[in-house]
This record gives structure tokens, sequence and C-alpha cells, in this order.
């Protein structure tokens, strides 16, 4: 969790956040235990945008991993994942603990069903 921790924090200072000055970190565990980061990636169309845990995501998933452990994510104030990274954890990650931490390092503990309860997911397309 530390090192999870960290991998998220120090990808948060790469963080493209220049019309909200909001840098956000993202670090998820894969099932290898390969640790994968992606930050907060802005675009001067903001909704292009693409927020850290989806970056994180979508490069663990581009770099042939699709089974994940834990994800951490870094803000400043310590905010939870928006929507839309939720519905993508939901669906990549399943139920897995997820940190949410704070610059001064505190950590919140949550899993993904409590941060999306009542899930919308591919079962309900069968
Ligand atoms: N952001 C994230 O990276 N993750 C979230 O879950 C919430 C929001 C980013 C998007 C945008 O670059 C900035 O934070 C302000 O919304």
């Amino acid at each position: 969790m530390k090192k999870l921790i960290e991998a998220a924090q120090q990808a948060q200072k790469n963080a493209h956040a220049p019309h909200s000055n909001y840098k956000v970190g993202a670090a998820v565990l894969t099932k290898e235990n390969t640790i994968i980061t992606g930050c907060n990636v802005e675009s001067s169309s903001y909704g292009l945008t693409c927020c850290a845990e989806r970056t994180a995501l979508y490069s663990a998933i581009a770099q042939g991993h699709n089974k994940f452990k834990e994800l951490a994510v870094v803000t400043a104030n310590g905010a939870s994942p928006c929507g839309a990274c939720r519905q993508v954890i939901w669906d990549l990650c399943g139920d897995i603990p997820i940190y949410i931490v704070d610059n001064s390092g505190k950590i919140k503990n949550t899993t993904s069903k409590e941060l999306l309860p009542l899930a919308f997911d591919s079962n309900m397309l069968e």
C-alpha cells in the first residue's frame, strides 16, 4: 500500500493541469504486482480532459494488464474519484480497495463498491 501511494504521489507531479491547476495522481496494482501510474491530462477543449484514475487504468490495459488488486489516488485535498472514473474502476477492477490520499499523506480507505453502489455493469447487458 505504501509503495502504491508513493507511486501515485510521484505521478501527481506529472499532472498536466494548466486549466484547473488541480493535480491528480493515481496508481493501480495489477495482479502481477506491477504498479502502473497515471495523472490527469487536461485539454483546452475541457471535456477532452482525462482523469488520473482513467489514465492509469487505460495505460495498464494498453500494457497488457487486465486484473487489478488495488488503486491509490492522490489530490491536494483528498477528493474522491469522479462519477465517470467510478464507473470505469467498477468495470475494469470490480470491487477492490481504494486509497484516497491528500497532500499531507492522510489516507481514506474505501472500495469501488462503496464509491458506486447499485452499479450498472456488463451483467445488465445479458
Ligand atoms: N480529476 C481527476 O483526475 N480525477 C478525478 O476523479 C476528479 C477530477 C481531474 C480532472 C481535471 O483535470 C481536474 O481534476 C479538475 O477537475
